[in-house]
């Protein structure tokens, strides 16, 4: 498993990942297992899937509130397979589209990727975009716990995940 030698390093992001969004062993364990899932397959498609099957929702498991960005297309040089990508694409809460919609202009939302938030680029009803990417498809997936949105193409957390936009 190619995915492996990634897990010391997700520890690391998790345990510092705690400003806003604490979580426990438990979710910190869940998440390393999503976060594995997500990058085992090939593509961007295959998150979809991995992340609703490592939340065992439906049969009562351990489910992580969240919020999945799930890119329509991929980029050269963003890599559906690199545990970073995966980690700044997850929201720890649960963020219909309604709730983003609020959101004033630059506002910022934590990721799972320690240090790393999403900011509102554009909060126009014709074309709400988050680190510049439209939000295609939003509330693809909706759940008590767990909400996917479809986004254009992926988000780059070189760019926009720091606070210097
Ligand atoms: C994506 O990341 C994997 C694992 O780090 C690496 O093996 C692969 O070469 C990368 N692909 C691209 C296109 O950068
Ligand atoms: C999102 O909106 C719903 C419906 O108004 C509300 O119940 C919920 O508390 C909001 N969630 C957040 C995180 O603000
Ligand atoms: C937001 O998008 C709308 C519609 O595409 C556009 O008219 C507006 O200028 C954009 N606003 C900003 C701040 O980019
Ligand atoms: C991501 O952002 C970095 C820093 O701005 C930039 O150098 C890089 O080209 C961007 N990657 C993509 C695929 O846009």
């Amino acid at each position: 498993m190619a995915s492996n030698k990634h897990v010391p390093l997700l520890l690391l992001l998790i345990i510092t990942t705690t400003s806003s969004t604490s979580l426990t062993d438990d979710q910190s364990k869940l998440v390393i297992k999503i976060i594995d899932a997500m990058i085992s397959g090939e593509s961007f498609e295959d998150w979809s899937e991995a992340f609703l099957s490592t939340n065992d929702e439906i049969n009562g498991g351990q489910v992580l509130t969240s919020t999945l960005f799930l890119p329509k297309t991929s980029v050269e040089g963003i890599n559906s397979t690199s545990p970073l990508v995966a980690a700044y694409h997850i929201v720890p809460q649960l963020l219909h589209f309604y709730n983003i919609s609020l959101m004033e202009h630059l506002s910022r939302i934590p990721t799972l990727l320690s240090g790393n938030s999403i900011v509102v680029t554009n909060n126009s009803a014709s074309g709400f975009t988050l680190d510049g990417v439209l939000v295609s498809e939003p509330d693809l997936f909706v759940s008590p716990s767990i909400v996917i949105h479809r986004i254009a193409s992926p988000f780059n957390f070189s760019r926009y995940g720091g606070d210097d936009i």
